[in-house]
């Protein structure tokens, strides 16, 4: 189930608004010109599956997005724990690329086929943390102040889109508020 926090971006503590709603939240999302959508899950998908397992299991929902959003690259990857050293080794380096503030001058669209992740957008003088969960399309806009928290045991399967086919390289923020607000696993947890 997605879930929308808004805080200030002060800190967490006072709490502006949390829903699961996702009539509510795609509606809060379009007003900061964040596109938000959700897909029917399609089962049967390994437990690691290739890039092109997953694009062909959501061949049609992709086609629409590409024909709309003109993008030129999609590709699907996965992040799947097994109790290995170098797994975790690989999977802190995955977290921390993209836990602090960064812009970039694509949209990072994702859709979530398994598992979740938070994307935190810091627009004017809030955050809003989206905890997307399996069946979940978010699109941060280009040049959005932003951060993402895979959490400490990363578990997902993402479709992403691209205009440029040699991806984006991420443009920090020098003073990122990041650390002040709770992560995936804090979010998960706040909520059983
Ligand atoms: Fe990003």
């Amino acid at each position: 189930m997605t879930l929308l926090t808004v805080w200030p971006e002060q800190g967490p503590d006072e709490v502006l608004l949390r829903t699961e709603d996702p009539a509510e939240i795609r509606a809060v999302l379009a007003e900061l010109g964040v596109r938000f959508d959700r897909w029917e899950v399609v089962p049967g998908l390994p437990e690691e599956p290739t890039s092109e397992q997953v694009l062909a299991a959501y061949h049609d929902r992709i086609a629409d997005v590409v024909a709309a959003e003109g993008y030129v690259h999609v590709d699907a990857m996965h992040m799947t724990p097994t109790d290995t050293p170098d797994w975790r080794r690989r999977a802190e380096e995955a977290r921390a690329r993209f836990v602090s503030e960064h812009t970039h001058d694509d949209d990072e669209d994702r859709f979530f086929a398994r598992g979740s992740g938070v994307f935190y957008l810091h627009i004017g003088d809030r955050v809003h943390a989206v905890l997307c969960e399996a069946g979940d399309l978010l699109s941060v806009p280009a040049n959005t102040t932003h951060w993402f928290d895979m959490g400490t045991t990363p578990d997902y399967v993402s479709i992403r889109f691209f205009h440029d086919e040699q991806g984006w390289v991420g443009d920090f923020v020098e003073h990122s508020i990041a650390d002040r607000f709770p992560g995936l696993d804090e979010i998960r947890a706040s909520r059983s």
